[in-house]
């Protein structure tokens, strides 16, 4: 896919996580650059995290030009970092590190890939009641992505409530206005309705893919809800997705938002803008490519 397009001149990008073996990330980026003929390769880097510092002043030593972060590293890398885009800053965690003559600039993409995802949907937030189940890393990306497009009322339900006031407190800092509820995940019956659920908890993936954060599907009897979105994409069809769908909901997994959020890092290290149409089939050839890799 890429060995003959390797020379003195090529650029080298990677991700850094632990573990990172799993990750798809390699495949997205060295395909997406095969694709428009860049000179780069893109390769995965097992961090341990009592080494990020050193990774982090190794790979500018060495101008890795740009890699993406990952579990679990997304928050305390950014400590190494010259600067943080304000985007970043205010969903807290970067998975995206660009190189400058300074050191890295750290962006986050996730945001960007779940709002792209709704696009796709055609799914427009403003106005409309979000719920999102989870209160860990990635729920970050997905309150501040619906905090910046004007929902009328976000409820974040989580097990552990300590964890879903925070979440709360951190995205009332920046969006002081934004109507925030917070239910205990064990009292999800009890809210009203909602217009979406983006799932972002760990439920459904793992040790936990045989369970939905939603143990009684009659949720989505009376809720009216327009889409049910699992950030998770393997299982490809989460529990949660699978009760969602048998009730009548339109439902979406994480595999847009994985591939809008690596084009989004590309976008930022290569400076350049790709159209919606090209987006559309890098989607398509890398969710075929994937879906037959996984057999799902
Ligand atoms: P990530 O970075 O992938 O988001 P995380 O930060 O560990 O992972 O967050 C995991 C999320 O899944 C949290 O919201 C967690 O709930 P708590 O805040 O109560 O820990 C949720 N979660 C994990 N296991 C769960 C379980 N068995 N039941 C309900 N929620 C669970």
């Amino acid at each position: 896919m890429i060995a003959d397009n390797i020379s003195g001149k090529t650029d080298v990008y990677g991700i850094i996580g632990d573990p990172i073996s799993h990750s798809f990330s390699p495949i997205i980026h060295n395909s997406i650059a095969g694709e428009t003929k860049l000179s780069l390769v893109y390769v995965p880097f097992n961090v341990k995290p009592d080494k990020l510092e050193d990774a982090i002043s190794g790979a500018y030593a060495l101008k890795i030009k740009g890699l993406n972060v990952t579990v679990p590293h997304k928050k305390d890398v950014i400590k190494y970092l010259s600067g943080v885009d304000p985007i970043a800053l205010k969903v807290g965690t970067v998975n995206t590190l660009k190189l400058t003559d300074n050191g890295y600039i750290g962006y986050n993409t996730d945001a960007t890939g779940i709002l792209s995802s709704l696009k796709r949907e055609e799914f427009d937030i403003r106005n409309k009641t979000v719920l999102i189940i989870g209160a860990g890393g990635s729920s970050y990306a997905a309150a501040v992505a619906a905090a910046s497009h004007f929902p009328e009322k976000i409820i974040i339900t989580n097990r552990t409530l300590a964890n879903a006031v925070e979440l709360k407190e951190h995205v009332n800092k920046n969006y002081k206005k934004q109507a925030i509820d917070i239910v205990p995940l064990d009292e999800i019956m009890n809210i009203g309705y909602c217009d979406i659920v983006i799932q972002t908890s760990t439920v459904g993936f793992g040790a936990y893919s045989a369970q939905s954060p939603i143990t009684d599907k009659s949720f989505f009897e009376d809720k009216k809800v327009e889409l049910a979105f699992d950030i998770i994409y393997s299982p490809w069809k989460t529990k949660f997705l699978e009760d969602a769908e048998s009730m009548g909901v339109k439902t979406l997994n994480g595999f847009n938002m994985l591939i809008y959020q690596a084009i989004a890092s590309q976008e930022i290290w290569f400076e350049k803008t790709f159209d919606e149409e090209s987006k559309e089939q890098k989607r398509q050839t890398l969710m075929m490519y994937y879906k037959s890799m996984y057999n799902c």
